[in-house]
């Protein structure tokens, strides 16, 4: 373990908000999880009541010795998370994965596209460009107005916040792609949201040859990088795949990377998306 985690250390519920239609926003103490935090990193909980894996979410904010986690009740693990009463410690492992690398040249100007609870990734990122007193835009999109979340923890580092919605509910009427497609073309662009809105600004990025990168999510099984039930498709060659070299039989022409370990953030560049 290298002294910036990952921990295991209980973190301790000390604020529960519930976020209409059915979004929460839980704030956790856990000093040496806070302390080491970077961008795109997230933490895997174990819950307490039947045995089942650790369930994976993104380190959303951190102050000072907590951090919070922005998530949808989905099953039966984020609905467990989400009935945990205050001052409840739940045994917490992270931080986990790697992160988003800022630019080398501070001038270059950034957009951030997160779509949905992928601006989950996003709030280290735009603290650790704000810190290195770099430029950014931050495109955020949803379905519709009422499932827009985390503006107000983003807008404190004062970027510009530009807000799509699929049926025009609030701000730009459609996806945060097609206005990506109408703004000048940013020098570095970074991602997190779901699949198709990550393929296509992966596409986008190869085409402009823009550096991009993108925090991808997939089904995790261990989130430790032992099962390698989360692996995703990769060029070969790519640092982040195995390096295995291919067999004479295998037909493929990728490697393979494991989003928990290897990633969650990978270079558009070196992603293969499959149909
Ligand atoms: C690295 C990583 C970071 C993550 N960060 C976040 C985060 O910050 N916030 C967050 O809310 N989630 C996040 N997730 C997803 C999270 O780990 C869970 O998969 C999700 O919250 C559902 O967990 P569950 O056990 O409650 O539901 P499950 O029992 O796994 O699912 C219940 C039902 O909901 C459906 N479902 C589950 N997830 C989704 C989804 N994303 N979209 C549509 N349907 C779904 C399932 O298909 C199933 O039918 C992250 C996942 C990974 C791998
Ligand atoms: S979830 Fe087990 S290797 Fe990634």
């Amino acid at each position: 373990m290298s002294q910036s985690g990952p921990y295991l250390e209980p973190a301790t519920l000390v604020r529960r908000e519930f976020l209409p239609p059915g979004f929460w926003y839980l704030t956790l103490r856990a000093p040496q999880i806070a302390a080491a935090a970077k961008s795109a990193q997230f933490v895997a909980l174990d819950l307490p009541g039947t045995f089942m894996v650790r369930l994976p979410l993104g380190i959303y904010t951190v102050q000072d010795d907590t951090f919070s986690l922005l998530f949808q009740e989905w099953g039966e693990r984020t609905r467990r998370l989400a009935s945990l009463a205050e001052g409840t410690a739940v045994s917490c492992i992270g931080p986990l994965g790697n992160s988003f690398r800022l630019p080398e040249e501070r001038t270059t100007r950034a957009t951030l596209v997160a779509g949905g609870l992928g601006v989950a990734a996003m709030w280290l990122l735009a603290r650790e460009l704000h810190n290195a007193g770099m430029d950014a835009t931050i495109l955020l999109g949803a379905r519709s107005a009422n499932l827009l979340v985390g503006m107000r923890e983003l807008q404190i580092f004062g970027f510009p916040l530009d807000v799509c919605t699929d049926d025009g509910s609030s701000g730009f009427r459609g996806t945060v792609i097609q206005r990506l497609q109408a703004l000048a073309p940013p020098g570095v662009l970074y991602g997190c949201g779901p699949p198709g809105m990550l393929r296509a600004l992966c596409a986008y990025a190869n085409d402009h040859g823009i550096t991009c990168e993108v925090s991808l999510e997939e089904t995790f099984g261990c989130s430790l990088g032992t099962c390698w039930g989360c692996v995703v498709p990769v060029r070969r060659g790519c640092p982040q795949g195995t390096g295995y070299p291919r067999a004479e039989s295998e037909t493929r022409s990728f490697d393979v990377a494991r989003v928990c370990a290897d990633g969650t953030v990978f270079r558009a560049a070196d992603l293969v998306w499959q149909t």
